[in-house]
């Protein structure tokens, strides 16, 4: 059978790809050796295929000493690096540890990550003070950095590449970028939700008109979920040069014309299950069958994160089981979580607060040979995969998410017809809510119904709600996430020619 035609390939031009993290990490060994390890995920998945067809490069920040080091050994910072098949040609930008841990720890995920997300304690932060001024001096330079990057690998005119800007961190590039090339193609893509326009402005009026100023430097800013591009928009009206159609999806500013769309990811569903099929897997989903018996699993996977909403999970969990006793000893719940941003006090919090309230419910409910909650807090990919194809019920209950792709990955793999308790915070929930239990990431009561209803589903309605997840999840694939977005780009290049 013939393939259907790809307009990647079409697109008759390199593409440079700016992302904070990059699709590579590099470790270095006791020896002094230095390896790869590829990051999972929809965004490397989709990247990675366009790159390898399309040709250009990756560029990143060096975030361990191991990117530093192969960095400083190619030519201009340039790696490149072949990983299971594919060849990765990246540059890994070598900041100053310090004006990277402003730029990233600070700006980005203290503050435009806590923005998105909700996250603050509104009678105690955010404090904006000299030292976060100082800081987003950091956050603009390393933008810099990166939109001079660029520029130094972009050239003008026909064959010139398509720019795909990535997520919050990188807010500023589109604009820098297009000051030093005018006829730049660039997409900026958020990963994250976008914050009401209200809790917007809770950012220094200097940071929140530069962030949106610095976007619309695009020719497309992609988002997740139609709730967050309708946001972007109406923060937007907060510039007095910009006119918004909502309806268009466009902001004209300053003569030209950005298309603000809606492009969901999604998870290359084969290479999961390729992965599910591995013998580590295996072995982990007979140990997790024996534990379980003929008891009940509950699931989550989720990096170590506030808003993912560990906490209340728990609570819901501990609800449930209370309302009655034949429950004891017969349903177990599996947290695993990724540690992530340790170096940010509220993450080491909130991690401790988790840990507590877990401690605490087992030692009030727990009994010999069983343990209500366990709690893993490490990065074990392999165990998650397994989990996965083991749960009974997934928990995701984030309070707000910009996808959500445990979502996907969940129920792709689940071997149990497993219900999918969903959040209605997530992006995910637009295009996953029908199938699953959709919950208000904030009511613990209604997340202990969503269990009970989970855990005791007639065999026929799970069967008909996990094959529809199923059938949905797998129609989409990630090449299809980033050729929209090169389509888009590819008109509005032409509109502006024209225009
Ligand atoms: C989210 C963000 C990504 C980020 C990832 C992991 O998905 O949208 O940009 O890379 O979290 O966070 P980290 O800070 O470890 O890169």
């Amino acid at each position: 059978m013939e393939a259907p035609p790809d307009p990647t390939d079409r697109l008759g031009r390199p593409i440079l790809v700016a992302s904070n993290r990059g699709p590579v990490s590099f470790h270095l060994d006791e020896r002094g050796q230095v390896t790869g390890t590829r990051g999972a995920g929809g965004l490397v998945t989709a990247l990675t295929g366009v790159l390898q067809r399309a040709g250009g490069l990756w560029i990143a920040a060096a975030m361990s000493d191991g990117d530093r080091l192969q960095a400083s050994r190619g030519p201009g910072g340039r790696i490149e690096a072949r990983i299971e098949g594919s060849t990765y040609r990246l540059r890994y930008l070598d900041i100053a540890p310090d004006r990277f841990d402003r730029y990233y720890n600070v700006i980005s995920n203290r503050i435009l990550w806590f923005c998105h997300h909700y996250l603050w304690d509104a009678p105690r932060s955010p404090r904006f003070s000299e030292a976060t001024a100082a800081a987003w001096e950091d956050y603009v330079a390393v933008n810099d950095a990166f939109a001079r990057a660029l520029a130094r690998e972009g050239t003008g005119g026909p064959g010139a590449p398509a720019h795909l800007v990535q997520d919050y961190h990188l807010a500023l590039v589109p604009r820098l970028l297009r000051e030093r090339r005018r006829t730049a193609l660039i997409a900026h893509f958020t990963h994250t939700p976008w914050a009401d326009p209200g809790y917007f402005r809770i950012l220094p009026r200097a940071m929140r008109t530069e962030i949106l100023r610095g976007m619309l430097g695009a020719d497309v800013l992609g988002f997740h979920d139609d709730r967050w591009a309708e946001r972007f928009l109406l923060s937007c009206r907060e510039l007095p040069e910009a006119r918004i159609d909502l309806e268009a999806g466009t902001v004209e500013t300053g003569g030209r014309s950005v298309h603000v769309g809606v492009y969901p990811i999604a998870i290359d569903a084969d290479a999961l299950l390729a992965r599910a099929s591995r013998p580590d897997v295996r072995a982990i989903r007979r140990e997790l069958q024996r534990e379980r018996g003929d008891g009940r699993l509950v699931v989550r996977v989720d990096r170590m994160e506030l808003s993912k909403n560990v906490l209340r999970g728990f609570l819901a969990f501990e609800a449930y089981v209370r309302r009655s006793v034949r429950r004891r000893g017969r349903v177990r719940f599996l947290a695993l979580l990724n540690p992530s941003r340790r170096e940010i006090p509220e993450y080491r919090a909130y991690t401790r607060e988790c840990i507590r309230v877990a401690d605490r419910i087992n030692e009030e409910m727990g009994e010999d040979g069983w343990t209500p909650i366990e709690m893993v807090i490490g990065d074990d990919f392999p165990r998650a995969v397994a989990a996965y194809s083991e749960y009974d019920a997934l928990v995701v209950n984030p309070v707000i998410d910009g996808m959500n792709l445990v979502a996907m990955e969940g129920p792709v793999l689940n071997r149990r017809n497993g219900v999918l308790i969903l959040s209605e915070g997530a992006g995910a929930h637009s295009i996953l809510g029908d199938h699953a239990i959709s919950v208000n990431p904030f009511d613990v009561a209604e997340t202990a119904d969503a269990l009970e209803r989970a855990l005791s589903m007639p065999e026929a309605e799970r069967r008909s709600r996990a094959s529809a997840l199923r059938r949905t999840i797998r129609s989409r694939t990630p090449e299809a996430w980033i050729r929209a977005q090169l389509a888009d780009l590819e008109a509005a290049g032409r509109a502006r020619r024209a225009g």
